[in-house]
């Protein structure tokens, strides 16, 4: 009998991947997919822990499933992810509605688990990053979108005060560098015309070869070689790893995006420090102008955490000095949300009401130079690649070089071309516009 497995993602782009990859291994003992929730026989949450209610929402949503399922067989339900890290066998035991929690490392072990289960409910949360690679990278990366993730990298030693992460996905691991790139021919012979490297600090990728040591910037050049792929981009990189090296692929390579998600948490040294962030404030502004003298055009977005412990109003002003001086065309900016096991869980907290109160103040200026960039294309024409049709109506989906969404009259034809599209409208979050009909509509 045909058994269907519905999977629920929260959380980063990393775990998206993840779910796509858990999918490529459930599919070797028989799972097909489903979207229909009340249909299915494994009903997966892989979770998120990076802020507050994290665990919450897991319950929540057990109780949802339950109630889904109140005059049917039980699905099996898996915990996967970040709070299946965090939580491991605590989870099991407040609420038996849970049989398997597994953690992102342990991946590779998620048929057996499911194949042998039993009544007693299990736990998996081992660090073995390099088994989970090990294991995955036998079985091919089945994802034919025109715009794909590739993991190169996990984990994180650098320890912000603030973060869960290198407690939920462990030391920093890099990828085998040819692996990558056979999976990069597995997602390119799918259809795959955008590689998205990922890792939580991917601009760390380090990878010891017979012959040399690889870097991003290696990878990068390789990908550039396809000439199926037509953008390449990275992301969540850490200002201490901007190296030269993948500096100097802003002028060498032609399919590099000139977009970068460099998160910076805060404008003040002093918070950074408080963070340890490992990095001044000084430090992104000098990669923000090396950048610019090799194209102006690139344009940068980040994270903020607001509200950190110990932020005066003259470290917000700082904050606000930062921002009006790069313009990001696009970030996110959070609360300060304290993490337990953390170091920074322990501290004082500021008052909340002023908290809430610089991050409308920063979010209200962060969404201004947003929509002023969405804007600037307002009458252009501007290249877009057409990644599918949308589900709510005729209108097609496609991004521009700065990875904002752009929603035209398009055809299926056109799905994983580069068109040129004429902006008419634009909101806070994408842009609208029609075909060109008097350019060559296949820019590239
Ligand atoms: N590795 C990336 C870096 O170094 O910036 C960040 C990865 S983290 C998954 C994504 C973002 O979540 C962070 O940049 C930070 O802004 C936010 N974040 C992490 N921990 C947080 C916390 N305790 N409270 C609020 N925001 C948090
Ligand atoms: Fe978290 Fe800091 Fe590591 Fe980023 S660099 S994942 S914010 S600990
Ligand atoms: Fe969340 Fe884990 Fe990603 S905590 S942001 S799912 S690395």
């Amino acid at each position: 009998m045909v058994k269907k497995i519905f999977i629920k993602t929260f959380g980063c782009q990393m775990n998206e991947y993840d779910s796509n990859r858990i999918f490529d291994t459930v599919k070797k003992i028989g799972f097909l997919k489903t979207s229909n929730q009340s249909e299915a026989d494994c009903y997966l949450i892989n979770t998120c822990h990076i802020r507050d209610k994290a665990k919450e929402k897991v319950y929540h949503e057990v109780g949802r499933v339950k109630k889904i399922f109140r005059n049917k067989k039980k699905p099996l339900f898996i915990v996967a992810g970040c709070v299946a890290q965090a939580e491991n066998e605590e989870m099991l035991k407040r609420e038996p509605y849970i049989d398997i929690v597994i953690g992102p490392q342990s991946y590779h072990q998620i048929n057996s688990l499911i194949s042998n289960y039993k009544k007693d409910q299990k736990e998996l949360t081992e660090f073995e990053t390099k088994d989970k690679f090990d294991y995955l990278d036998k079985i091919k990366n089945t994802s034919s979108k025109v715009s794909s993730f590739l993991t190169i990298q996990e984990g994180c030693d650098k320890f912000c005060s603030f973060c869960v992460v290198p407690y939920t996905r462990g030391p920093e691991y890099s990828r085998s560098f040819e692996k990558i790139i056979l999976e990069a021919q597995d997602l390119v012979k799918s259809g795959s015309k955008e590689i998205i490297l990922l890792g939580q600090n991917v601009n760390a990728y380090s990878f010891k070869g017979k012959t040399k040591k690889y870097r991003l910037s290696d990878l990068i050049n390789e990908l550039e070689k396809f000439k199926e792929i037509k953008r390449i981009r990275y992301t969540t990189s850490h200002p201490k790893d901007m190296s030269d090296d993948l500096i100097d692929c802003y002028s060498n390579s032609k399919k590099l995006q000139p977009f970068v998600h460099l998160p910076i948490q805060s404008g003040s040294n002093k918070i950074l420090k408080l963070m340890n962030r490992s990095h001044k404030v000084e430090k992104y502004f000098e990669i923000y102008e090396k950048l610019k003298k090799i194209n102006s055009k690139i344009e940068f977005s980040s994270d903020f955490i607001i509200g950190y412990p110990g932020e005066t109003d003259e470290d917000f002003r700082d904050t606000l000095n930062f921002l009006n001086k790069i313009k990001f065309i696009n970030s996110y900016s959070f609360l300060f949300s304290p993490r337990p096991g953390t170091p920074a869980s322990n501290l004082d907290l500021i008052d909340h009401e002023v908290a809430k109160d610089r991050l409308i103040k920063v979010q209200k200026i962060l969404f201004q130079y947003q929509l002023k960039h969405n804007e600037s294309f307002l009458g252009k024409k501007i290249e877009v690649l057409v990644e599918n049709k949308m589900k709510k109506n005729q209108m097609y989906f496609g991004r521009n070089e700065y990875f904002n969404g752009v929603i035209f009259d398009g055809n299926k034809k056109l799905v994983g071309q580069i068109v040129k599209i004429k902006i008419d409208k634009v909101n806070q979050n994408n842009l609208f516009g029609k075909i060109d009909s008097n350019s060559d509509m296949k820019a590239a």
